[in-house]
């Protein structure tokens, strides 16, 4: 079976693949260009670099590619409306926003021509964003996910969350887009999420472990060498998030001078726990030290299924074995 193409506003992906945007600095022009190219939906990670970066790597992405790129936002970010401005003035194909929801963002993108892509996890948010104008596309997240993590259970898995979601936006009149994500990473997986109604699927970890992925050499070779994941409460967002076994443990996670540390706070959170309330480590500092090889004090975010992943690959391979049928699949046709 060929697998089917994705409408993301006026433009088509030709394959129903999503790269999910992957903060800070992991999912930067690169990565989403070769994504864009194959076919695929290709995402930059937005949270986490300054608006003037953000506007650089939409530009370098574009030069790279005609397909697909988009940016991913998280909403409890402390830049987001100037992040989401500069998304709209670079005219990109889509933006998806995660991490908190308001209606105010999705308006605007409506009003530029922009589809705006929502990121939920119950069927209580489906109900809501069923009913949000300018909601073009909704991603359907499990616990499986890397990152951060919206559902209140993380151990409940795409295929248990996903059928009741969906339900819950057609019922309510949602015509768009419906992709499922978390902890998928084969093409039996896409089947299977294509059998249950998804429009398409999202990955994260499989395209983080890519050559064009910004992830530092240290952070690939930790997720090569990852036991399994774990879920963590250690977020000062507030979220939980899913990270590598064995991890660093919590006290190794930088602190700003304000907390006794070393590093100085940069605001990038709307509402934090670590600069509130001293409660936590710093998030930033945190990412972006495994981003640049400090492993040592860095959080290693993953996706669900990291231990099963033993390569590091160009893109264009991921594709090759997301896109290639099986011998079985061959045989039944
Ligand atoms: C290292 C890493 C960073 C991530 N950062 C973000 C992010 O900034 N915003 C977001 O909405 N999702 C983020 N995610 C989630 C992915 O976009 C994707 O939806 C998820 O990882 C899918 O699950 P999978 O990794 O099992 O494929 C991140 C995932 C990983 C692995």
């Amino acid at each position: 079976m060929n697998l089917p193409s994705l409408q993301v506003g006026h433009k088509t992906a030709r394959y129903c693949i999503v790269q999910g945007g992957m903060s800070v600095r992991i999912a930067l022009h690169r990565l989403a260009a070769a994504v864009a190219e194959c076919g695929g939906v290709g995402t930059i990670g937005g949270m986490g670099i300054p608006p003037g970066e953000l506007r650089r790597e939409i530009r370098a992405a574009k030069a790279l590619t005609d397909g697909v790129v988009g940016v991913n936002l998280m909403y409890a970010g402390y830049l987001f409306d100037r992040l989401l401005d500069v998304c709209i003035e670079e005219r990109v194909d889509y933006v998806a926003i995660g991490a908190g929801f308001a209606r105010g963002p999705f308006k605007k993108l409506h009003e530029a021509g922009i589809p705006g892509f929502c990121i939920i996890s119950s069927v209580k948010a489906a109900r809501i964003v069923a009913r949000t104008p300018g909601v073009a596309g909704v991603v359907v997240e499990s616990g499986q996910a890397g990152g951060h993590l919206g559902p209140e259970d993380p151990e409940i898995s795409t295929w248990e969350l996903f059928p009741p979601v969906r339900a819950a936006l057609r019922e309510a009149g949602f015509a768009g887009p419906i992709i499922a994500a978390g902890g998928l990473l084969t093409r039996q997986d896409v089947l299977r999420a294509l059998a249950m109604g998804a429009d398409g699927v999202q990955m994260g970890i499989r395209f983080a472990m890519t050559e064009e992925s910004a992830a530092s050499a240290e952070m690939k070779a930790r997720w090569l060498a990852a036991t399994g994941s774990q879920v963590t409460d250690w977020s000062p967002t507030g979220y939980k998030s899913r990270a590598i076994v064995p991890h660093i443990p919590f006290e190794a996670l930088p602190r700003t001078r304000e907390n006794g540390g070393t590093y100085s706070c940069t605001n990038c959170l709307k509402h934090c726990l670590h600069r509130d309330e001293g409660r936590s480590h710093c998030i930033w500092n945190a990412l972006s030290n495994a981003q640049k090889g400090r492993v040592e004090n860095g959080l290693i975010f993953c996706g669900g299924r990291v231990g099963e992943i033993h390569d590091i690959v160009p893109v264009a391979e991921v594709f090759r074995r997301l896109t290639t049928p099986s011998a079985d699949e061959a045989a039944a046709d």
